[in-house]
Order: structure tokens, then C-alpha cells, then sequence
């Protein structure tokens, strides 16, 4: 298996974040809130402005960016317990690699030593494949949040994904 690793995101990885938020955006839309368009009318000081913020995790082979992971752990003190995880991609020739399982491991063992008590996550109910993905990681299904989006106008329905930590 190839040499993968997990780190968060600095400013300086701008660019390789754009170029995977683009090409997500407009590949699988079902697995992402944003749109192609809003995502290509961020500009690169908007793009530093939200790695600076530290709510993004990465996956790298080889130097190169392969995956992306929003990760935010709650801040008030009622649900401080709970870290919100997206969006979740890996780039299309690293589907199937690997690459996610070492991004979504490396999520888990942060959220573990931050003392969290919960990780969630929002699915459109027709990704089979992400769900796959995440039931493996451990994830369980708990609710169904009905029409939580609008595609081009057409209502989509999500599920609710916890994992225990
Ligand atoms: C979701 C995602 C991160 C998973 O990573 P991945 O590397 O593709 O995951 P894997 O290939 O390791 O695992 C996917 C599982 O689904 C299975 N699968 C593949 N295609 C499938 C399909 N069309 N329907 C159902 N299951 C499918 C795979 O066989 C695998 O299961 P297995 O290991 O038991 O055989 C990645 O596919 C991705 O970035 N997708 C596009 C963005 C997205 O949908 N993100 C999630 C938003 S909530």
C-alpha cells in the first residue's frame, strides 16, 4: 500500500485545496453543500482566509494532495463533546487507495486526544458508496434529515452518521 499521510492545512495549501474543492464540486456534487460556481468564485486571499482557520484536514502521497476533510470540533460548552466531519473527498484516481481510510483515521485520533465524545457527519442517502466507506470506519446510521437540500431545485434527503470515540 502506498505511503499516506494526514496532517491539517495551512494557507499554504491553497491551491491543491482549490484545484480537489473544483474538481469535487463539479464530479460529485451529492458530496458537497457548495456549488461548482461558489466554489470557483473563492479567490486565493478567500482560500488562505479559510485554511488559516485550521477546519481542514488533508491526505498527501508523496507531497501531493489527495483528499480533503472539514473537520470542526464544537465550541460552546454544551456540545463540546461533538466534532462535525465535512466535507469528506478524495481525488478520483485515489478512490478505492486507501487514501480515505488514512484521512478518516487520522480525523478519529485527533478527535480522540481533543477528549471528543462524538464525530457526525451528513450523507445524501443515495452515496452508497460513501456509506459503504463509512460503516467500515464505524460509523452508524441514526436519522434521516428529509429534503436538507436542494440540488438545481430538486429536494435531497440526508442521513445522520455517528461514530462513538
Ligand atoms: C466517499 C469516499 C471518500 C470513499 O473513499 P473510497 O476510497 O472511494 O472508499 P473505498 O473504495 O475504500 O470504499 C468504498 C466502499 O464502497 C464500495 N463501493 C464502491 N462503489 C460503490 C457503489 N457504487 N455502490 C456501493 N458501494 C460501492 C467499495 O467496494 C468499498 O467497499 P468494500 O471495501 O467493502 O469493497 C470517496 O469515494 C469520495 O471521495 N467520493 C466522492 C465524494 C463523496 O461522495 N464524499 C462523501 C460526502 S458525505
Amino acid at each position: 500500500m502506498q505511503n499516506f499521510v494526514c496532517r491539517v492545512l495551512a494557507p499554504e495549501d491553497s491551491e491543491a485545496w482549490q484545484k480537489l474543492r473544483l474538481e469535487g464540486a463539479r464530479d460529485f456534487p451529492s458530496g458537497f453543500l457548495v456549488t461548482y460556481e461558489e466554489t470557483a468564485a473563492a479567490r486565493r486571499d478567500h482560500c488562505r482566509k479559510i485554511l488559516a482557520g485550521g477546519s481542514f484536514r488533508g491526505v498527501f502521497t508523496e507531497e501531493n494532495l489527495v483528499g480533503l476533510c472539514g473537520y470542526r470540533p464544537q465550541q460552546l460548552k454544551r456540545t463540546q463533546h461533538r466534532g462535525v466531519i465535512g466535507p469528506f473527498f478524495v481525488t478520483r484516481s485515489y478512490q478505492g487507495s486507501g487514501a480515505a481510510k488514512v484521512l478518516m483515521a487520522g480525523v478519529i485520533e485527533e478527535a480522540k486526544s481533543n477528549g471528543l465524545a462524538q464525530l457526525e457527519l451528513f450523507v445524501d442517502t443515495e452515496n452508497l458508496r460513501a456509506m459503504a466507506f463509512y460503516e467500515r470506519q464505524g460509523f452508524e446510521r441514526v436519522a434521516t434529515h428529509y429534503d436538507s437540500v436542494r440540488v438545481d431545485g430538486e429536494s435531497r434527503n440526508d442521513h445522520l452518521f455517528t461514530l462513538r470515540l
